[in-house]
């Protein structure tokens, strides 16, 4: 490890020079490496230099061929293997430290032509498929800590895809592949992975019946990669649960191909969005235990697949086309456990203060005080208490004074006491947070005599809110 340490730093010293000055920007490997887990990005071989490839080595601790390790790529013509790609991603990650997760070997996608549009018997293909996969899995024998086995086998509505392979061979490929992997490399990890399966769904459920049917056939499989191509806006709120069910299976998880894409043109709003959306997938791995860790796929926003596939989408990644760090990268660093301060890129949070491009945070409050009903000596009164501020209030004490001798004699949804003419409400446990321009409300039945005017000042935590009196 202490090898690695110093490539890191050597690494880190580069940056310094080619890419922007971020002095107090936060490396990723280091903080994941600390919260036990992986960050890591694919690449293009092609650019591992200049920038890109300092901020790629430095900031990442794993790294995955996005291209170079395709059937299609490594052998176009049958017999005929092109491994320079593949062999300059691993060299570099073994110069940086990183480990590399291999992808992928079995896909229905980016195979040559020769064998996309080719006709073999059942026996045939079944040998040219464990060929591929035991050849290239002992090329890098030792040398590639997880393996995308097979790639997306399902349906979006969890049947097995009509791929190639599943329509002459039937389920049994998948078995198949990952038997001929663990024997050409018995150290590793061997996945299934796919797109559309991050949070439960019919798709999820289809990839988790696979897992147990290939688990009970005793067929070598480790892990299971959840692609993460997603949405702003969309990332499903099941993720965490959906990763722990699968852990719960007997097998690793990790999230594989990360992207948060938006509608261009990128506005400060929808890179803030991104940051939390980014923190939060970050976080949901973090939380399951057997999540061995997190790919983005790519890093900067020049090498992302999503411009080419949804026109007028993009600014999927943690960094600008420039290599400037995004907002994104920041929320990746917070979850991570990272405090500092990004400066003006790093849009604040409420755990994040102090930020010199954040909004200064704000505290504020606006009461609403209703006389619902009233009665000979009694009333009823509803009170609504909103955070007109920007930070979060949690736990509320809200004063007042009655003007014209009133009491309460009974509340609801917060405990209301009184000393002389003044009136104290505190919070119930299922009320005490307030989020900005949220508001809570609760009730209390009171007395009266001569009058009952309404209170016309409040305080919420000890300050004035501005009152709405009705
Ligand atoms: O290299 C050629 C270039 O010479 C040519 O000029 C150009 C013209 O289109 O094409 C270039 O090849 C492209 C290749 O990426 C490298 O940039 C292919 O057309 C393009 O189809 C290919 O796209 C890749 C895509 O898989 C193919 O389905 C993306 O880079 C790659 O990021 C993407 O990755 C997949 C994962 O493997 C599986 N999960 C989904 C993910 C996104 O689609």
């Amino acid at each position: 490890m202490a090898a690695v340490s110093a490539l890191t730093a050597a690494a880190v010293a580069v940056v310094g020079l080619a890419a922007p000055a971020h002095a107090a920007d936060p490396v990723l490997r280091d903080l994941a490496a600390a919260k036990g887990v992986y960050y890591g990005t694919a690449v293009t071989s092609s650019k591992l230099s200049g920038t890109y490839g300092a901020l790629a080595g430095a900031q990442f601790d794993s790294i995955t061929p996005a291209n170079e390790m395709k059937w299609g790529t490594v052998e176009p013509n049958r017999g005929s293997f092109d491994w320079a790609g593949a062999d300059r991603v691993v060299n570099f990650a073994e110069a940086n430290g990183q480990r590399v997760r291999g992808h992928t070997l079995v896909w229905h996608s980016q195979m040559p032509n020769w064998l996309a549009n080719g006709s073999f018997s059942n026996t045939e293909l079944r040998t040219i498929m464990t060929d591929h996969v035991t050849t290239e899995v002992t090329r890098y024998r030792g040398r590639i800590d997880h393996w995308d086995v097979v790639n997306e086998p399902l349906n979006e509505d969890g049947t097995m895809r009509g791929s190639k392979f599943y329509n002459q061979l039937g389920e049994s490929y998948i078995a198949d592949a990952f038997r001929a992997a663990r024997a050409a490399d018995p150290a590793a990890k061997l996945y299934i992975n796919d797109y559309n399966t991050d949070g439960t769904g019919p798709k999820s459920n289809g990839m988790y019946s696979l897992v147990q049917r290939l688990k009970a056939q005793g067929v070598p499989i480790d892990g299971v990669g959840f692609q993460g191509h997603l949405i702003l806006g969309q990332v499903p709120s099941t993720l965490q649960a959906n990763l722990q069910r699968f852990a719960d299976l007997g097998v690793e998880v990790a999230v594989t191909e990360l992207d948060i894409r938006m509608t261009l043109p990128a506005t400060d709003a929808k890179l803030t969005q991104q940051k939390a959306e980014y923190k939060a997938v970050t976080n949901a791995c973090l939380a399951v235990a057997r999540c061995e860790g997190v790919t983005v796929w790519g890093f900067t926003d020049s090498d992302s697949w999503i411009p080419d596939v949804f026109p007028g989408e993009g600014a999927a990644t943690p960094y600008d086309a420039g290599f400037q760090p995004k907002p994104a990268y920041y929320g990746i660093a917070e979850a991570l456990g990272w405090t500092g301060d990004g400066g003006p890129g790093d849009p604040g949070d409420p755990g994040d203060p102090g930020d010199p491009g954040d909004p200064t945070p704000t505290t504020g409050c606006a009461v609403a005080y209703a006389v619902q009903s009233q009665w000979n000596t009694g009333f009823t009164a509803g009170v609504t208490v909103r955070n007109t501020g920007t930070s979060p209030v949690n736990g509320w004490t809200l004063r007042w004074t009655w003007p014209s001798g009133q009491s309460v004699t009974q509340a609801w949804n917060a405990t209301v006491s009184q000393s002389g003419a003044q009136a104290t409400a505190v919070n119930a446990a299922h009320n005490a947070a307030i989020a900005p321009g949220g508001s809570v409300t609760f009730g209390f039945n009171g007395a009266w005599s001569g009058g009952n005017t309404a209170p016309g000042a409040f305080t919420l935590n000890g300050a004035a809110c501005t009152a709405a009196v009705s």
